[in-house]
Formats: structure tokens, C-alpha cells, sequence
């Protein structure tokens, strides 16, 4: 099975960003330990990151016919982008939707998804452990 991993703006930031709200550890690292789960069981993950919002739509175009399924970190994109929701719907690859922190504990304006209703379902406010969790969901679905 493969899986593409999206992450979208800011997210290069963390380790620095709000460590409070997002934790220490740097994309990078969560990319190791997200891609040595992966193979352990049994998915070969591609994991990127991009501030765009049009290379999100160009990525998640791609991936029909590469990839089984999309796990997908939106950022600031979740709240805003009717573009990401139209493109999921688009490709139909089975997709889970991932955020660090608790988006419902937070802000009313992060209480709103576009991507939700396109989305297999939705982890948040578990951390890194997130994309795991999410990854371990679409191999379920996939089998
Ligand atoms: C986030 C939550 C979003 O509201 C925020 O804009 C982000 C990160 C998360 O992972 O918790 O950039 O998606």
C-alpha cells in the first residue's frame, strides 16, 4: 500500500512554532518516526509539506492512480479552502484528515472544515501520534 502524507502551511515551523500548542519536534522528525511506523506496517508513505495551496491541489491530483489513500494535515488551509475539498472530491482517493492539536478545544474559526466532508474521518489533538493513527485507519479501510 501507498499512501501520500500532505502537510500544509506553517508546518515546516514546528518545533518552533507555538511548542505549546504543536510540541518540539520538527516535521523532519515526525517524518521518521511516521514513515518507520508506516513501514512496520506494511505502507510505503511519500511525506511532503508546502505552504501553497496550489501545489496542494497539484499534489493531490497526482496521487490518483499512485497512491491508495491520503493522509492530509491541512493547517490553515482546513478552515479556508473550498479549492482542497473540491480536489479530494475530485480524485476520490480515501482520505484522512490529521491536526496536531485539538482544532475543537480552540478558536470557533478552527471548529470549521472544508475538508471533513471528504474525508474518511478526522484525528486531532493527538500529536504526532496523528499520523499513525491515521495511517493505521486507511490500511483498515484499504483491506
Ligand atoms: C493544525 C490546526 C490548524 O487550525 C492550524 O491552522 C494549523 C495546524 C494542527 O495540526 O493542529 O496550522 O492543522
Amino acid at each position: 500500500i501507498s499512501v501520500l502524507v500532505l502537510n500544509g502551511p506553517n508546518l515546516n515551523m514546528l518545533g518552533k512554532r507555538e511548542p505549546g500548542v504543536y510540541g518540539a519536534r520538527t516535521l523532519a522528525e515526525i517524518e521518521v518516526e511516521t514513515r518507520a511506523f508506516a513501514e512496520g506496517i506494511g505502507i510505503a508513505i511519500d511525506f511532503r509539506q508546502t505552504n501553497h495551496e496550489g501545489v496542494l491541489v497539484d499534489w493531490i491530483h497526482e496521487a490518483l492512480g499512485r497512491f491508495q489513500g491520503i493522509a492530509i494535515n491541512p493547517g490553515a488551509y482546513t478552515h479556508t479552502s473550498v479549492a482542497l475539498q473540491d480536489a479530494l472530491r475530485a480524485v476520490g482517493l480515501p482520505t484522512v484528515e490529521v491536526h496536531l492539536s485539538n482544532v475543537f478545544a480552540r478558536e470557533a474559526f478552527r471548529h470549521h472544515s472544508y475538508v471533513s466532508p471528504v474525508a474518511l474521518g478526522v484525528i486531532c489533538g493527538f500529536g504526532p501520534l496523528g499520523y499513525q493513527l491515521a495511517l493505521t485507519a486507511l490500511k483498515k479501510h484499504l483491506a
